[in-house]
């Protein structure tokens, strides 16, 4: 047992208190030490470093306001939609909880993709920060698996024809698919049994998994320190320090983080109660009109998107068609052709990529399009735990990359945008082809990032952050 920390008789009430929780639970002070008032975090962070912080305020809001819609919800698909009903019009505020947890799910996706896209551009997910990427992508799978069986629960068209569209797709996996769609949906179509195991990992399952990652993601960063817009290291080996061994470039997180977040958490507060009380549907991109029709197996809506979070993934799984098949078969052929031309690859390493390409080809031509669909849909978001090890830059951040870097990554948001529009829309053929220009461009991006991140001059990279005070 660690020694009993004595304290003054004169000692403030306050100072006794905290005295007394100090002896006996020491641990709790030394979290927030190195947590809080002794995180020493580069000064010079700027507007996106709000969004991790507002990450874990939605996260907070949607378990609060889920358990209070649990106390009047009914998973059952005889009720689920009534109750929802109910929620919304005759619980006294069942109304507000509703819109905060409906436009929480949307909230949720805008400040994790802005979060994401903050960690692109100034290269966090680099070394020493690899693991706090991974981290991170493994958060944004459960999020989504928690958004898609959270959608099924109110039980209108949307919800169940979403659930249908999307449990089918793993129908396409050769051999094991129908089988294991069945054993996803727990009957023949999507039903009862459906929308109680959906229930059961929504509200508790999964939100467990997600609290786990998260604590895992902050330690893991907390462990190598934060990046910033600079790109450079306040807390290396060569990083300056003051005498107490204190980065010169560092600021503790308490007090000058939190206030900084809580201003952040303020204008995000007004953008979010904005919505929820003058326009919760967003237009139908937050609530889908069709989801005010309750579930009817009989009547198949004539146009099924899934919300905007998912669509960029949505449309490039429509984007693979039959044609489309040929364009990445071509692509797995050039491929194949470049490791045993141009790689330097031994000899050994060429027979393995031309009989990996050949595989590859008959497989590509023997299974459905719609497979692959799904191959390539998963793909998308897969890729990103690899984006530590295809970026081969020199310099982590941006703002020292060669100006054109700036149009690739441009051209990459204007990209998922489209992809995320073209997903909301009912298939067209002009749609088809823009998406799979679209999805083409998307694949590229990563997949040649080992090649392209390379190009190009660099600037130099100051020795210290760039920091104006103000
Ligand atoms: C529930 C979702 C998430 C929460 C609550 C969360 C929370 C946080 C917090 C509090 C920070 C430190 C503050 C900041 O740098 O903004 C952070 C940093 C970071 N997060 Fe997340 N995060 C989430 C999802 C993600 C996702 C999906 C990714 C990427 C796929 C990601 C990647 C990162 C990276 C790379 C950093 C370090 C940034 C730097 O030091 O520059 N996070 N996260």
């Amino acid at each position: 047992m660690a020694e009993f920390k004595e304290i003054s008789p004169n000692a403030s009430a306050t100072e006794k208190l905290t005295n007394w929780f100090d002896n006996r639970f020491p641990s709790a002070f030394s979290a927030y030490r190195d947590h809080m008032s002794e995180y020493y975090a580069p000064k010079n962070f700027n507007f996106w470093y709000f969004f991790g912080s507002l990450a874990m305020l939605v996260l907070v809001i949607q378990i609060v306001t889920g358990i209070f819609l649990t106390m009047h919800y009914k998973p059952d698909a005889a009720m689920a939609f009534a109750s929802v009903e109910y929620i919304m019009r005759d619980v006294p505020w069942g109304w507000l909880i509703r819109y905060m947890h409906s436009t929480g799910a949307s909230a949720f996706f805008v400040v994790v993709y802005l979060h994401m896209y903050r960690g692109l551009i100034y290269g966090s997910y680099r070394k020493p920060r690899e693991l706090v990427w991974i981290f991170g992508c493994a958060i944004f799978l459960v999020l989504m698996a928690e958004a898609f069986m959270g959608y099924l629960l109110p039980w209108g068209q949307m919800s169940y024809w979403g659930a249908q569209v999307i449990i089918n797709l793993f129908s396409a996996i050769p051999f094991i698919g129908p089988d294991l769609s069945e054993w996803i949906r727990g009957d023949y179509v999507v039903g009862d049994a459906t929308l109680n195991r959906f229930f059961a990992f929504h509200v508790i399952a999964v939100p467990l998994v997600l609290l786990g990652l998260v604590v895992a993601h902050i330690f893991a960063l907390h462990d190598v320190g934060s990046n910033n817009p600079d790109g450079v290291e306040i807390k290396g080996p060569k990083a300056l320090k003051d005498a107490n061994g204190k980065p010169l470039d560092g600021i503790p997180f308490h007090p000058y983080y939190t206030v900084h977040d809580i201003f952040g958490v303020g204008v995000f507060l007004m953008v979010f109660t904005a919505i929820i009380f003058f326009a919760p549907e967003l237009g139908g991109y937050f609530l889908e009109y069709n989801n005010f029709i309750p579930a009817d197996p009989l009547k198949t809506p004539a146009h099924i998107a899934p919300v905007w979070y998912f669509t960029p993934y949505y449309s490039m799984l429509r984007a693979i068609t039959t044609e489309m098949m040929y364009v990445l078969i071509a692509c797995v052929i050039a491929a194949g052709a470049f490791a045993v031309i141009k790689s330097r690859l031994p000899a050994l390493g060429k027979v393995v990529a031309v009989v990996a390409t050949a595989v590859g080809v008959a497989l590509m031509l023997a299974i459905d399009p719609k497979f692959w669909g799904v191959v390539v849909m998963g793909g998308a978001v897969i890729i990103l735990f690899f984006l530590p090890w295809l970026d081969q830059s020199p310099v982590k951040s941006i703002r020292y990359r060669p100006s054109w870097h700036k149009w690739v990554y441009g051209i990459f948001i204007v990209d998922f945008f489209v992809l995320g529009y073209l997903g909301t829309q009912a298939p067209s053929s002009i749609g088809e082809r823009i998406s799979q220009v679209g999805t083409l461009f998307y694949f590229g991006f990563f997949l040649l990032m080992p090649w392209w991140s390379r190009l190009g001059e660099f600037k130099p990279v100051p020795e210290r952050i760039t920091f104006a005070a103000h």
